[in-house]
């Protein structure tokens, strides 16, 4: 089945001018009609019934308005002609990519894109799967582009799109299966064979670092903490920049002793989601031999409710010194992620980037179409923003002011770690700040962007590996 991208405005198909003969007049119709107008994601089959292509059917795909395709939405039609050659069980698919559109940036969101709806997530289905069958043989056509180029973007579009699969996969197991235990051994066989080094930091060792706000909020549960560190270390790349990548790993956040509503608590074994496309980036970065060191942080636990776990008010001490009020157990990402980043300013990091499943704040500022950005200084969380926008994840820059400091203040410790519910995004940045010595650093809150709720055309309900492809593009920029 051939895929054909149809733009909604005056697309006359002029680049595949055969293509109606083809189906004996079936497009023409189809169009003419409004049987197909291109909407985004609508979709029209017809049979070819001469010997002018290869392929046995052309399905045409709604591309929306030219005006409109920008990245993620490229990648988003692809992943939509993907799931349809799967939920069809198609065994043999090609996407063309249109005249108009930069073949080469395209092929690689194609390749992504289909990759994408390869995913699975019936992981503990024992029944037959519904999902259909992804295609054997995926082929992206783009006339008269430079075909070693190409060649690479291809590979490209397929690493990247495999990887998020991979960050998927993880933030989908449920937390019983993905302990802090089995999250660090998984992401240790997903980076050794490509090259990567890990180390894994036990809790004996973590308390050697003095991370107190790691263990703090780990010690309610049965589960031990681990602290995983990922290192890409290319033998001619310069010593530095070196990209620090910092990923939130709570397997599972019930809020702690400050317990979450039981409604949706469910979502929660997603909190890790951050980590996830921290691990799934430095795998890319891995295959795709980025020419810069880079390392990713994972400070891995459980926030569970327990005897042994931090009350509110309880007060503990960072690894660099700044004792935190813990005023709401649920904050408990920050504590994780000050610990981590100061771990990464220890091991070299020059230019900082989280990512976490952060605040409920951040979600009702932008809802799920957006990650929200922080950052300082200015120049770079545009450098981060750019490249989420280059590789199809959109983050959205959200405000750092010097008063959201002043909501963090403590009357008996240096700051307290939740400041309630105004700018809530905010301040959860602000107190990330405070772990950032001199550097730059970029945060990003995925809260509302890591999960789907409902299954859309390009994507099935459930993690979305969003930020994989942000630091990615990152990792790949020429200059930081
Ligand atoms: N993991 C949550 C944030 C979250 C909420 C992610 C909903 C995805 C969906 C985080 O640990 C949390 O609980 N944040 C609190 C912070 C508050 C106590 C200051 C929140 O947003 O309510
Ligand atoms: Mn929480
Ligand atoms: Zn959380």
């Amino acid at each position: 089945m051939l895929f054909v991208p149809v733009f909604e405005d005056d697309d006359r198909l002029e680049d595949v001018p055969e293509l109606d003969a083809a189906t004996s007049g079936d497009i023409g119709r189809a169009r003419d009609s409004g049987e197909f107008r291109g909407k985004l994601y609508e979709y029209f089959i017809a049979r070819v019934t001469t010997g002018a292509y290869q392929a046995a059917r052309v399905a045409l795909v709604g591309a929306g308005r030219r005006s409109d395709a920008d990245p993620e939405r490229l990648r988003r039609i692809a992943a939509a002609c993907g799931y349809t050659a799967r939920l069809r069980s198609i065994s043999s698919a090609a996407l063309l990519v249109r005249n108009g559109c930069d073949p080469i940036k395209t092929a690689e969101f194609g390749a992504d894109g289909m990759s994408y709806a390869e995913f699975d997530s019936g992981t503990y289905k024992t029944g037959d799967r519904e999902a259909g069958r992804f295609p054997d043989r995926v082929v992206i056509v783009a006339p008269g582009a430079d075909e070693a180029a190409l060649n690479d973007a291809v590979f490209r579009g397929r690493t990247i799109g495999e990887c998020a699969n991979r960050a998927r996969g993880l933030a989908n197991e449920p937390a019983n299966v993905l302990t802090p235990r089995e999250f660090a051994s998984r992401v240790a066989a997903m980076s050794v064979p490509v090259g990567l080094s890990v180390e894994i930091l036990d809790e004996d060792r973590i308390r050697e670092l003095g991370m107190g706000l790691l263990l703090g909020v780990s010690q309610g549960s049965a589960e031990p903490a681990r602290l995983v560190v990922i290192r890409h270390d290319p033998p001619d790349a310069p010593e530095t920049p070196v990209l620090g990548l910092i990923g939130k790993g709570v397997t599972f956040d019930t809020g702690g002793v400050s317990i979450k509503p039981a409604d949706g608590m469910e979502r929660m074994k997603d909190d890790m989601a951050g980590g996830a496309a921290v691990a799934a980036a430095l795998r890319a970065l891995a295959i795709l031999k980025a020419p810069r060191r880079v390392i990713g942080i994972i400070p891995m636990v459980e926030n569970a409710v327990g005897g042994r776990a931090t009350r509110p008010g309880d007060v503990l001490t960072s690894a660099s010194g700044t004792t935190v009020e813990v005023i709401n157990t649920d904050a408990e990402g920050r504590l994780i992620l000050a610990d981590a980043l100061w771990y990464a300013q220890e091991l070299g990091a020059t230019h900082l980037v989280d990512v976490a499943t952060l605040t409920g704040a951040c979600m009702v500022a932008l809802g799920r179409s957006a990650s929200g950005l922080f950052g300082s200084p200015d120049s770079w969380a545009e450098t981060v923003r750019a490249a989420g926008h280059r590789g199809g994840d959109r983050l959205w820059t959200l405000p750092l002011h010097e008063e959201y400091r002043d909501m963090l203040r403590s009357e008996i410790a240096d700051i307290i770690n939740s400041a309630g519910r105004w700018a809530g995004a905010s301040t959860a940045a602000m107190f990330l700040r405070e772990f950032v010595k001199g550097r730059p650093w970029a945060h990003l809150d995925i809260a509302g962007t890591a999960w789907a709720e409902d299954r859309r055309a390009y994507q099935s309900k459930g993690a979305t590996g969003v930020a994989v492809r942000t630091l990615t593009e990152l990792g790949l920029t020429p200059t930081l």
